[in-house]
Parts: C-alpha cells; structure tokens; sequence
C-alpha cells in the first residue's frame, strides 16, 4: 500500500505533536447511550499508540445524519464518554468542531492527552467537504490520522479535504488493516464465495455488477432474491420487489452465467400472510400469492451452508431474512455459523451480518469483521475510496 501508515509517523516521532484523528464512532444509541461499543473499541488501537508516543490527540468523528444542524440527540458526548471509560483515562469534549473554542482546546492539551470535538456533521460544510471548514480542522493539529474505514467511502471536509492542509498524514491501524483483510476478497484463494443479502438490489446494484463476473458462486437471499426470482417470473406473492430492477437482476444474473459464476437463489421460503414478530409461517418452495417470503427456508439454508463449506474465500454482506424478529432469523444465524464453521478466508461486513455474528458468539471465529458497511462494499468492487485516495494525494 503506498499510503503512509502510523508506523511512519510514529517513527518520526509525534511527541508534543496535537494529531487529529479521524474515526468512524457512528454508533447506535438507545435512550442516549451507546448501544454497541464495537465501532468504538476498534477505533482504541489506533489512539492508544498515539497517546502512549505522547501525542495530543484531537478525535472527530460524524454520529448518525444531522444535516449541518446541532441536534442534541446526535451529541458525540455520550460516545465520549464510553471511549473513555475503555481508555481508562480521563477524556476533554469540546462542544464545538473548529474555531476559537476548538482552537483553545486542542492548545490546552498536554502529551498523552485526548480531546473529543462535537459531531463534525452539525457543520454543515463536513459533507460538502468544505474547504473553509477542512482548512479549520487543519488548524488544529500539526498531523492527520485517517481511521473511519466506515467512512472511507465519502469525501468529506474531515475524511478527505483535511488532508491537503495537514503536512504529515498516515493511515491508522484499523483502516490498514480492513483495506489488508478485504483485499482478500478483491484477490482471493479460490473458490470464492460471495453471499449477499438485504432488502433491496437497488442498494446492491454496483456490487452485484461487480462481484457476478469475479465470482466463483454468489448466493442471495433476504427480500432482494424475491425481485430476482420475479424477474425469472418465479411466483413471489406479495414478497417485496423492485419491478424497476427486474431487468438489472437479469442482467447480473447474465454477469454470472457469461462469467462462470453459480448464481444460487432461494428454492424455499418462510412465508406469513402479515409481518409481524409473532405471525403464523410456514416453510412453501413456491410463495402462494397471498404471502410473502420473509426468510430462505430450511432446504436453502442448508444448500448455501454446503457452498460457504467449500469455498477458500467467503464475503458475506447482509441478512438472509427479517432478521431483526427472532422467528425470521433463522436463515441468517445458518449461513452466520457455517461462515464459522468455515475453513476458508472469511470477510464479514454490513451492520445486520456483523450483528448476527456477535448475538451468536461467533465473532472469534470469523476472518475479518469489517466495521464498514457501504465502505466494504465499495471496497469489495475495486472502487478508489476517497478517504485512503486523499492521505496518498496530499
Ligand atoms: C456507516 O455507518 O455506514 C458510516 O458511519 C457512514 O455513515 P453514512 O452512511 O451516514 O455516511
């Protein structure tokens, strides 16, 4: 990788230095706490080499869709507070992103000592990646560490534009190492295996163009195989579908054949009349036309279980099914454990997949749990990303 990494700039020593430092803490919140601490913990890593070389580290990240405007629900203090709490040391907040106040924080902060700023997208020029507001960033600090694998993906003022006014920049170790472990999946140890699930093939589009032809097999579930059989003129009841995608699923499915890849669709299905958690199902190889499909059934849990164990290279991308109630969740914990149980190079990413994972207990046994769910993606189809172009170009 020609980007330079935090071993280059600790090894030309960040000590008295203020590093602003970019992570993705985009977590989910439940009545104003964190919910799920893993963004938060892997951004730790990174920030304690930093710390323990002295820097004085500045660490922004975005919190949810804000919009430019301050919106207390969205405040980063609460993920403040938790990454202190796992650094086990004491943490400063800033309520503001740049300017004056920001300013006379960073300046305030001795070696060793870390400063969280508000959430950089209640400043409205963060996604217009303003550069009035990358050169305010730049202000802060005398080097920029890039570690939001998760948002890797936007050219953002504080992802992308700080990165021309900064004189040293690096990569940080958890962006590193995602862009190293989702290589795998752009070179693979062969068969490779691609599963991709979800609701909708118009949010999977670019990925499925890209992963069909490079393939070995791609299996798909969750409602997004239903705009797919439809497309074949399967029945699908009142699955949900994308008629306007009808011709791009053939076409992919086209990619694949042309390309030698497997393309493996549900061949039975858990249908409800109503969705509801606790609705009446049954298991139907055809969806009567009153019902929808709401997870793969048993028979295709099992046919895309025996694909994952022969694959060498898995990447598993979204949901087989309803998954977020329990009676729906089946299909998804299947392919979960038998990515486990895999011995093959095993990629996992996407919110759903990486959650279904953890309620399992599995994560230990998984390759790599990306923390990035669009970023992976576009990873995973050879796109540049904006955020590791920009440390190279600066
Ligand atoms: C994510 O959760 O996927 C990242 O944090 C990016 O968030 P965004 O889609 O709001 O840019």
């Amino acid at each position: 990788m020609g980007t330079p990494t935090l071993d280059d700039l600790l090894a030309a020593g960040v000590r008295g230095e203020r590093v602003f430092v970019r992570a993705d803490l985009n977590v989910p919140l439940v009545d104003g706490q964190v919910g799920d601490d893993t963004r938060i913990r892997a951004a730790l890593g990174t920030l304690r080499r930093l710390l323990s070389a002295g820097a004085r580290v500045v660490l922004a990240s975005h919190l949810g869709r804000p919009k430019g405007e301050r919106k207390a629900e969205l405040s980063l203090r609460p993920v403040a507070d938790r990454l202190g709490a796992l650094l086990e040391r004491e943490t400063r907040f800033c309520d503001e992103v740049v300017g004056p106040k920001a300013e006379s924080a960073a300046a305030e902060l001795r070696d060793g000592e870390l400063l969280v700023l508000e959430n950089v997208r209640f400043e409205p020029g963060e996604t217009k990646n303003d550069e009035a507001l990358a050169r305010g960033f730049a202000a802060l600090a005398d080097a920029y560490v890039n570690d939001a694998f998760g948002t890797a993906h936007r050219a953002h003022a504080s992802t992308a534009g700080i990165a021309r006014f900064v004189p040293r920049r690096a990569a940080g170790d958890l962006l590193r190492a995602e862009l190293e472990q989702l290589g795998v999946v752009r070179d693979p140890e062969r068969p490779l295996l691609c599963v991709l699930g979800g609701a909708k093939v118009s949010d999977k589009l670019a990925v499925l163009e890209a992963l069909a032809p490079h393939a070995d097999s791609l299996v798909i579930g969750g409602a997004m195989a239903y705009t797919f059989l439809a497309a074949r003129g399967d029945a699908v009841g009142r699955s949900l579908v994308e008629p306007d995608r009808f011709e791009d699923a053939r076409r992919v499915e086209a990619a694949a054949r042309d390309g030698g890849c497997r393309l493996l669709l549900p061949t039975d299905h858990v249908v409800v009349h109503e969705l509801a958690p606790n609705a009446t199902s049954q298991v139907v190889a055809r969806v009567p036309e009153d019902q929808m499909g709401v997870d793969i059934g048993p028979a295709t849990a099992r046919a895309y279980a025996a694909e994952v164990e022969t694959a060498r290279t898995i990447f598993w991308n979204g949901p087989m099914g309803v998954f977020e109630m329990d009676a729906f969740a089946q299909g998804t914990e299947a392919v979960a454990r038998a990515v486990a149980d895999s011995e093959g190079r095993s990629v996992v990413g996407g919110g759903d997949s990486v959650a279904a994972i953890n309620k399992l207990g599995l994560g230990d046994r998984i390759g790599h749990l990306s923390t990035g769910g669009g970023a992976s993606l576009e990873f995973v189809q050879g796109l540049e990303l904006p955020g590791v172009a920009a440390l190279e170009e600066a």
